[in-house]
């Protein structure tokens, strides 16, 4: 059995894995250490991966049925395939601490992310550990969110994929298709068994039960939280880079710090209801 070889990036949260190829057949063994890897690690980073679309989806349906989320682009012939085209980041969405399409009744266990052009300077990708989030509040604190449910609505990134060039009608259409979902504040995770806190920044959290005083007061509290350095890891991509994240467990953040197009595609492998 060839053992990978696992650095973690910081104590916390992430690892680069070396010693797979992900273009080439993978054996059982070699699948289970990268599946424990993730969930020891929950952010993976594999170096020198020169992989075709086709192998970038195969890796993805490795962990589970894959799609393209609702509102997002695809490469001409690969429907599967998110395209992330930008090359003015400030306030597209990605910029800001969330985790991908809480606003499912399913939200995606793991999204796949590769560069196909990167802008000369920064453009990094950065992680949060939300179980470490979790972990670090006092117990008082924790009690309180353990029952809480809160509210994941996506008019407003709507709203600003309007003002991007999304037509009305799509605008109705998709608003409709997806109205808000509530889902518990702590999560389970159900491989791991850890908790970790499940809001996100970018569909608006609202926490239900609460007064629009007391989420005032809550909420910036606990988005400012989960942005703490000490959670965190930091990707510097390099083209022929994969990470992959687990979108139960962690929050990401696309640094808006480019002027260049960069262009991403990103395979979403399918989640559960959380818990
Ligand atoms: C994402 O939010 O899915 C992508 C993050 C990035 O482009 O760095």
């Amino acid at each position: 059995m060839t053992e990978l070889e696992i650095r973690p990036l910081t104590p916390v949260l992430g690892a680069e894995i070396h010693g797979v190829d992900l273009g080439s057949p993978m054996s059982d063994s070699t699948f289970g250490q990268i599946e424990k890897a993730f969930l020891d690690h929950m952010v993976l980073v594999f170096r020198g991966q020169d992989i075709t679309p086709e192998q970038h989806l195969d890796f993805g349906r490795k962990f589970g049925e894959v799609y393209c989320p609702a509102m997002s682009a695809f490469p001409p012939d690969y429907p599967e395939i998110m395209l992330l085209d930008t090359t003015t980041p400030k306030g597209a969405g990605a910029d800001r601490w969330h985790c991908d399409a809480t606003f499912m009744t399913e939200p995606p266990m793991a999204s796949i992310l590769r560069p196909l052009r990167l802008p000369g300077e920064g453009g990094d990708t950065c992680f949060a550990n939300m179980a470490a989030a979790y972990e670090a509040l006092s117990p008082a604190m924790r009690s309180l969110l353990e029952g809480l449910e809160a509210e994941h609505d996506l008019s407003g990134q709507l709203r600003v994929s309007l003002d991007r060039g999304i037509s009305p009608d799509d605008y109705e259409t998709l608003l409709k298709r997806w109205p808000p979902v509530r889902h518990p504040v702590v999560r389970t995770h159900p491989g791991s068994g850890r908790k970790s806190l499940f809001l996100n920044g970018n569909t608006g959290s609202l926490l239900v039960g609460l007064s629009d005083a007391e989420n005032d007061l809550l909420l910036p509290f606990l988005l400012d939280h989960v942005r703490a350095p000490e959670f965190q890891c930091r990707i510097r991509w390099e083209l022929d880079c994969v990470a992959m994240w687990d979108n139960r467990c962690t929050q990401h953040c696309g640094v808006p710090d480019f002027d260049e197009r960069r262009i991403m595609h990103r395979v979403t492998v399918a989640g559960d209801k959380p818990r």
